[in-house]
């Protein structure tokens, strides 16, 4: 992998807020934010993804920025009886371009499966939105070896029907996430070149998430396989996103 073959990709940088900020502490976060990025290296696109909650005021608020903006779901039915979902048409309504699928909070604690991942993928490209795709192994997993099988194994399952031209993949191993224990930025790049062969389309985009903090994202983003970040934590203040976003 050259740095030419690098350069081809697209470098994202997203936020993910998870359960974190009403409206008006998103308000607040962009305020400070939106001033902080404006001269960032404009190959590099900036995505939020905040609450449902927060999206709408959001997508006023940055009309004409260059941060975009992203949702944590989305459901593969246009409408429909499905009690606390939000479809395609509700995002692209408010403008929204982006959409995570598969976070690993939320096949651990909401039953999500490869099957429902797959539909979400398939649902959000329908209607123009890019998902950003999450795979990860948990600790148990790593330590048995089995990390390359179980992503290999998630990604044949997710990506059947999917469009790999609108496309980001984020490798977020489980035991990273939220504990300050980021994976070794070589070992994240190695973990990302085995997800990359296993593409048709070699030049998708794929993050690193898990403890991705201002202290360590020049050294991830040095690693040539490594196309950007997917960050909760360090994405909720403004000055350590900006950094983050700023990265050398
Ligand atoms: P942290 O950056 O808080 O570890 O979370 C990573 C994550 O899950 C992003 O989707």
């Amino acid at each position: 992998m050259s740095i030419e073959e690098k350069a081809v990709r697209k470098v994202v940088i997203a936020g993910n807020w998870k359960m974190h900020k009403t409206q008006a502490e998103s308000l607040e976060f962009v305020q400070g934010f939106k001033a902080a990025v404006e001269n960032a290296d404009e190959t590099r696109d900036i995505i939020l993804c905040t609450p449902f909650t927060s999206l709408a005021i959001m997508s006023k608020n940055l009309h004409g920025s260059r941060i975009k903006l992203g949702a944590q779901n989305i459901h593969w039915e246009d409408q429909g009886a499905y009690t606390g979902e939000i479809s395609g048409g509700m995002l692209t309504e408010i403008g929204i371009n982006y959409v995570i699928i598969g976070h690993s909070e939320r096949r651990q604690y909401f039953g999500e499966t490869d099957e429902t991942v797959n539909l979400r993928l398939r649902a959000a490209q329908n209607h123009g939105i890019t998902p950003i795709l999450c795979v990860g192994e948990t600790k148990a997993q790593r330590d048995a070896g089995e990390t390359e099988n179980i992503i290999i194994n998630q990604l044949k399952k997710d990506l059947v029907g999917v469009d790999q031209n609108d496309l980001i993949i984020a490798y977020e191993p489980i035991w990273a996430i939220g504990t300050g224990d980021t994976c070794e930025s070589i070992e994240a790049n190695r973990v990302i070149g085995v997800i990359r062969q296993q593409l048709d389309n070699k030049d998708v985009s794929i993050q690193y998430g898990g403890s991705v903090k201002p202290g360590n994202i020049d050294e991830i983003m040095a690693q040539p396989e490594i196309d950007g970040a997917l960050v909760g934590g360090a994405s909720l203040e403004p000055d350590s996103f900006a950094r983050i976003v700023n990265y050398n």
